[in-house]
């Protein structure tokens, strides 16, 4: 019998964030996990760039035993996801984060309340999280704050620069200074900074991953046998150091290009 696969993306490490939590409430299921880090940050491209980059990566989950896919990144679910969802239908089921997740993201907080959306500059232009938020409450207040140089930061392990906590304190500033009740770590990196981020601002921090990992699980039936292969489409050695923080990767990180 062919081994199933859920597929799992992303431009880099910041998916295993999500995959950790698929496999501690799924450790039965089997996955293939593409980090394209060649295309990494994915946050600084056009929405049809990203289209193409993910749309490769699709094609070969299909020839690879993948149907349910899961998109681990929230520039893509914002800027590539609905054109993705249309060329895959019938082939793919595709899971997408932000559209998954805004309803929990919002859970306990009332009108005129501010929620504050730390993410890439792809995903605060494309407004997706405002408007997801807005479907199920128009009055809660959404700052959207573009956080470029936070992958950089994960991917490069960057964390005890100096520079890279200015950066992190002048975003975390302009939360402050709105009087947020809570931040969305809008970014699938972004949670590999939370302790950064903890000692910095101490308010409530919404991690997507564990609310998205909870809806997919009653969605997806197969069996398998707790495999999970990691590829990545440039340097796969300085993606295993990157991902240590998620998931102490044993084997081999495979180079793949399509
Ligand atoms: N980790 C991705 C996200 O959730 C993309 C980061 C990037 O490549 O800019 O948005």
């Amino acid at each position: 019998m062919i081994n199933e696969y859920i597929g799992v993306l992303d431009s880099g490490v910041g998916g295993l964030s999500i995959l950790s939590e698929l496999y501690k409430i799924m450790p039965d299921k089997n996955y293939i996990y593409v980090g394209d880090t060649k295309n990494i940050p994915y946050g600084t491209k056009t929405p049809s760039e990203i289209y193409s980059y993910t749309k490769d990566i699709l094609n070969y989950f299909l020839k690879n035993n993948v149907k349910n896919v899961v998109i681990a990144c929230n520039t893509t679910s914002a800027v590539a996801y609905d054109k993705l969802k249309i060329e895959f239908e019938n082939k793919l089921k595709i899971f997408p984060l932000i559209q998954s997740v805004a309803s929990n993201a919002i859970e306990g907080l009332k009108n005129d309340d501010t929620i504050a959306l730390l993410a890439t500059r792809a995903t605060v232009n494309s407004k997706k999280y405002e408007q997801e938020i807005h479907k199920i409450n128009p009055k809660i207040k959404v700052i959207s704050i573009d956080c470029t140089g936070f992958v950089e930061i994960v991917e490069n392990r960057l964390y005890k620069e100096d520079k890279s906590i200015e950066l992190i304190k002048s975003k975390l500033d302009i939360v402050k200074n709105n009087n947020a009740k809570r931040i969305i770590l809008g970014c699938t990196h972004y949670p590999y900074l939370v302790d950064i981020f903890r000692k910095i601002l101490d308010i409530e921090y919404f991690n997507p991953a564990i609310s998205l990992a909870k809806k997919i699980k009653n969605e997806i039936n197969f069996k398998g046998s707790g495999e999970i292969k990691f590829y990545s489409t440039i340097n796969p050695e300085e993606f295993k150091k990157s991902a240590k923080m998620f998931f102490d990767i044993k084997d081999d990180v495979q180079l793949i290009n399509f």
